[in-house]
């Protein structure tokens, strides 16, 4: 509860830095720099290379959670619950409770507004804490376009963000969500807005790490490319063969 207390504190004072991580050696690289680590479903496009993230199943979520909470010493931990997991307050709980207790996660994630509400709030009583998520929710989007163009979605978006604010999440998570919208519902709820897609008027920022490294091929606006680490993994991995091939590898050094 601490580390989520920290992160509600940040609102208007310094921005949240928020990654994501499947595995313990990414998740130890990055935690001295972030405020958050989610295990995105995101995984299962980025890794199983699934057409959505519907496929992502509950153990496929515990399993890299576990090694991911290996290589965190900082951060607050944050586990994305699948979808098909929470469609009701009793699957909700019951399976919340397993992400905690197995993966040792500080909190979990999920999408929806006014649709999930009660749900939320059943985690909450029961001292779950919960992100929320709006905007596009790639659990249950039919398209991939941003939102808060119809002034009919914005009402939802603005209305949905109030509503998991008073459900009692500690964030929420806006993905590719207009500008403006982004900067009004800032400014509305007490709770940090971390952004993906949706502009500097967050409170933080998420992006997926593969997608940041230039691990994973995407081709969305959002998305900075940050460093080329093919490039890097392939002229190491061409060194090696080189090596080999010259026998020059394994030296003495290298051997027993
Ligand atoms: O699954 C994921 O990685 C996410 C982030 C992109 C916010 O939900």
């Amino acid at each position: 509860m601490k580390k989520v207390l920290k992160i509600s504190l940040k609102k208007n004072k310094s921005k949240i830095i928020c990654l994501t991580a499947y595995s313990k050696n990414i998740a130890s690289i990055i935690d001295k720099h972030c405020d958050i680590i989610l295990v995105g479903d995101s995984l299962g496009s980025v890794l199983y290379n699934f057409s959505s993230t519907k496929k992502v199943t509950l153990d496929m979520m515990i399993e890299h959670s576990k090694s991911v909470r290996m290589g965190i010493k900082k951060s607050l931990m944050v586990v994305d619950m699948p979808y098909n997991t929470y469609r009701n307050s009793k699957e909700a709980l019951k399976n919340a409770k397993k992400i905690i207790s197995k993966t040792k996660c500080d909190a979990v994630k999920l999408e929806g507004g006014k649709k999930v509400l009660q749900i939320i709030k059943t985690l909450t009583k029961n001292k779950i804490p919960v992100m929320g998520h709006l905007g596009l929710l790639p659990q249950s989007a039919t398209n991939f376009k941003f939102k808060g163009k119809k002034i009919t979605e914005r009402k939802i978006i603005l209305r949905d963000s109030k509503l998991l604010e008073e459900a009692g999440v500690f964030s929420i998570v806006l993905e590719c969500v207009e500008s403006s919208l982004t900067k009004e519902i800032t400014k509305i709820v007490r709770v940090p807005t971390i952004g993906i897609g949706a502009s500097a008027h967050c409170d933080g920022q998420v992006l997926v790490t593969d997608d940041l490294i230039g691990l994973n091929e995407i081709n969305a606006r959002f998305v900075k490319k940050y460093l080329n680490i093919k490039k890097h993994i392939n002229d190491a991995v061409l060194k090696f063969k080189q090596d080999v091939t010259k026998a020059k590898f394994p030296s003495k050094k290298h051997s027993y």
